[in-house]
């Protein structure tokens, strides 16, 4: 801390939510801010014996005294937003910045055909549509729209405060390094850049006030939608391992493959990255399940991680248990 930036090393759904409402809790993080595309992400929360999916509103709500941030760059489905503050009974310390552009059906409806859902398979949530009007400045915005009147705020003025006054402050990135419009697998990609720097562009800090950037990966590497996947798995194969899983929010099958240490190691690099997470060791390891500290962890374990920190040149620092918020090894001092 005090600002900390948490991005995702691979193709997306490696355990941000997971992370980031750990981080939320444990280190009392006074400001959220939701950076990344839109609703086209999910972060998977498990909390209090429920599960929580989140499109939009950032994953570190279940620390109550967090206020909760979406920064200008983010797009907003009004629907979508206005049904997690619900959910998460967190409407009085909800932000969105007026600036943020709405997805409107037309969006969603031209996202489910043409190339983007055939040749792309995009999440069909509307994003890269509204991007494409944003960048034609014909999108509407958040301050045009009277439900979302109460929540809005200048998000970067209250973050940069926030940053000022020495609390801890967690900018909320989303999507996956190699799903980036710039740095990823293009045209097989998301419609904006979603690197650690994108994710400060976002929500308004520049980059002389970002102290730790953590790079997020899975034990195994996942991949929705079309796009090369080095090393991919058949479904019967990625069942048998126990890495079959299903998108959060489309529900279509991930595509599976082994742990990739060369994107890791190059989304070091595009990240600045300064600590990694990696999440679902108990997957590989099912002994590990649960466990809170690292001599607890296997030798098997121990010497994944192991090879992990030789070949990407930083500590991970967070290692994923379980599912749960509190399943987790944390190395940090
Ligand atoms: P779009 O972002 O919906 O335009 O989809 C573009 C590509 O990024 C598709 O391959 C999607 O499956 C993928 N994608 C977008 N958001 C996520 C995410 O949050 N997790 C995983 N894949 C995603
Ligand atoms: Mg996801």
């Amino acid at each position: 801390m005090p600002c900390t930036v948490v991005v995702c090393g691979f193709f997306g759904d490696t355990g941000k939510g997971k992370i980031i409402s750990y981080l939320a809790l444990k280190d009392r993080v006074s400001v959220a801010v939701r950076a990344g595309v839109g609703p086209n992400a999910g972060h998977t929360v498990v909390y209090g014996g429920k599960t929580y999916k989140l499109r939009m509103l950032p994953s570190a709500f279940v620390y109550e005294g967090c206020r909760l941030l979406i920064g200008p760059g983010v797009l907003i489905n009004p629907d979508v937003l206005l049904k997690e503050v619900e959910v998460t009974k967190s409407e009085g310390r909800v932000g969105v910045d007026p600036l943020c552009a709405i997805i409107e059906p037309k969006h969603i409806e031209a996202d489910r055909g043409g190339h983007l859902a055939s040749k792309i398979r995009t999440t069909g949530s509307g994003t890269g549509p509204c991007n494409a009007d944003r960048a034609l400045r014909r999108a509407k915005v958040a301050r045009d729209i009277p439900e979302l009147e109460k929540f809005l705020t200048d998000v970067p003025l209250e973050v940069n405060r926030a940053i000022d006054d020495g609390e801890n402050v967690l900018i909320e990135g989303t999507q996956g390094t190699f799903l980036s419009l710039y740095h990823g697998t293009y045209p097989y990609c998301t419609s904006k850049d979603v690197t650690a720097s994108a994710a400060c562009s976002d929500v308004g800090v520049g980059p002389k006030k970002v102290d730790d950037v953590i790079l997020v990966l899975k034990a195994f590497t996942t991949r929705v939608g079309a796009g090369p996947l080095p090393n991919e798995i058949s479904w019967e194969e990625a069942e048998r391992r126990g890495w079959a899983e299903v998108a959060s929010v489309t529900g279509r099958r991930r595509r599976a493959a082994p742990f990739n240490f060369d994107l890791a190691k190059r989304a070091v690099m595009l990240n600045s990255a300064t600590q990694a997470a990696v999440t679902k060791i108990d997957v590989l390891f099912p002994e590990c399940k649960g466990v809170k500290s690292y001599d607890k962890l296997s030798d098997g374990a121990k010497s994944f991680i192991e090879r992990i920190e030789d070949e990407i040149g930083i500590p991970v620092t967070l290692i994923g248990t379980g599912p749960e918020v509190w399943e987790v090894v944390d190395r940090r001092d």
